[in-house]
């Protein structure tokens, strides 16, 4: 089964996952039983799509999906039989009318796809009404298998050391340190270590992630609020990423995600500036569409999806809620082309079904962690946590 996808304009500037474009179209070959099948689908612009529908269709203008079955050769080339012909797709024309829609350029592709490759089996909405419904369920059924086939996900997890600081500073002296914390949980299999280097100096100090950045081996990741005192820190220490939060003052902890739109400008220079040093930016955010649209428009690697919500709702109905427009976030956010974190609240009940999520790649997680340790041992509390993350 080869799907063999070919671009004749550059989509790099477009929100989209290629890797999971190509993905779904080798698994809707699946779908379609055709494992042995080879296809190929190319994604182009209106002016040269207006070309093969002029040539092939007499029709003025661009549309957005031909299909061209590999049987239909007039001169005598034999085709090998695994192969099944080529769908071309405008993604101008898709992006019009994904918008027209109110959808992701993603899905309209996708449904482009379905459509191109119906027809190379076959399929056809001109001869007949009956033939026309008979595609259109059969697209429609294809497309919530796709939405619903996903694999097994295995997050990555991040610990945040911030409250081994909050200890220290609680007495003003050098115990704990979050460094020596940070090993620890490193030694006990997490992937990367999280603080976050609060304007107020509340807990994590300056020592500590210039001491993080040269003692961690996994990965680290700087909190911070975009402001002009820890951004220049943080070009000098260059974390593996940053991860940019709102700050107030008088919040016991980040109350919500950063509002994007509200500081565009802040917000894209930061994220020029990392850039410049080579540091993936990753924003906090509220699981909404907008804010998606804001980080990507920004120019981020990744947004981390805020679960404070769903760790806080007081009903099963409500955490339902909370928990269904996390799912679809990541969704959006993953096939828009951006990597997916998520984090806040986050404990040894609720963690589970957030770590189940496709798409997520990695969970930052520090309060429950820090409070089990002081019960049960740092190493301990580590594990226990990934083995409900990534359960063996
Ligand atoms: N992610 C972000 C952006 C945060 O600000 C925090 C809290 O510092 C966390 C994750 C971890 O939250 P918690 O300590 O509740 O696990």
């Amino acid at each position: 089964m080869t799907v063999h996808f070919n671009y004749t304009v550059d989509i790099t500037h477009y929100p989209l996952n290629r890797q999971m474009l190509l993905q779904r179209s080798e698994r809707l070959l699946q779908l379609l039983h055709l494992e042995a099948a080879e296809v190929s689908i190319v994604l182009m612009g209106d002016a040269e799509m207006t070309g093969y529908n002029e040539l092939y269709r007499k029709k003025k203008g661009p549309t957005n999906v031909l299909s061209f079955p590999a049987r239909q050769t007039d001169d005598g080339f034999v085709i090998p039989e695994a192969e099944l012909g080529d769908v071309l797709i405008s993604v101008d024309t898709a992006k019009r009318e994904a918008v027209e829609q109110g959808h992701t350029l993603h899905r309209r592709l996708l449904e482009l796809i379905i459509h191109g490759l119906l027809h190379l089996t076959g399929y056809d909405h001109e001869r007949s009404e009956e033939e026309a419904l008979r595609m259109w369920d059969f697209e429609k059924e294809l497309f919530q298998h796709l939405q619903t086939s996903r694999s097994a996900n295995m997050p990555y997890l991040a610990i945040n050391v911030d409250h081994v600081a909050t200890i220290r500073q609680a007495r003003g002296g050098v115990e704990p340190d979050p460094v020596f914390a940070a090993s620890l949980c490193e030694l006990a299999g997490a992937d990367g270590i999280v603080v976050h280097l609060r304007e107020d100096r509340r807990h994590i100090q300056d020592r500590d992630v210039r001491i993080l950045r040269q003692t961690i081996k996994t990965k680290l990741n700087l909190e911070m609020a975009v402001c002009p005192e820890i951004i220049d820190i943080a070009l000098e220490i260059v974390p593996d990423m940053v991860t940019l939060v709102p700050e107030k003052r008088k919040e016991l902890t980040t109350e919500g995600g950063l509002d994007i739109l509200g500081n565009d400008k802040k917000v894209r220079k930061a994220i020029e500036k990392m850039a410049k040093a080579g540091i993936p930016v990753s924003i906090f955010i509220d699981p909404d569409a907008s804010q998606i649209q804001a980080a990507l428009d920004a120019g981020a690697t990744f947004v981390e999806l805020h679960t404070g919500r769903y760790c806080d709702a007081r009903t099963i109905a409500e955490q339902e809620q909370e928990f269904h427009l996390i799912e679809q976030s990541a969704e959006l956010a993953y096939e828009s082309g951006l990597r997916v974190n998520a984090g806040h609240g986050l404990d040894y009940r609720n963690a589970g079904p957030i770590a189940d999520l496709a798409f997520i790649e990695e969970l930052s997680i520090g309060h429950a962690v820090i409070s089990r340790a002081v019960l049960v041992g740092l190493d301990q509390a580590v594990r226990e946590m990934l083995a409900i993350v990534r359960p063996a």
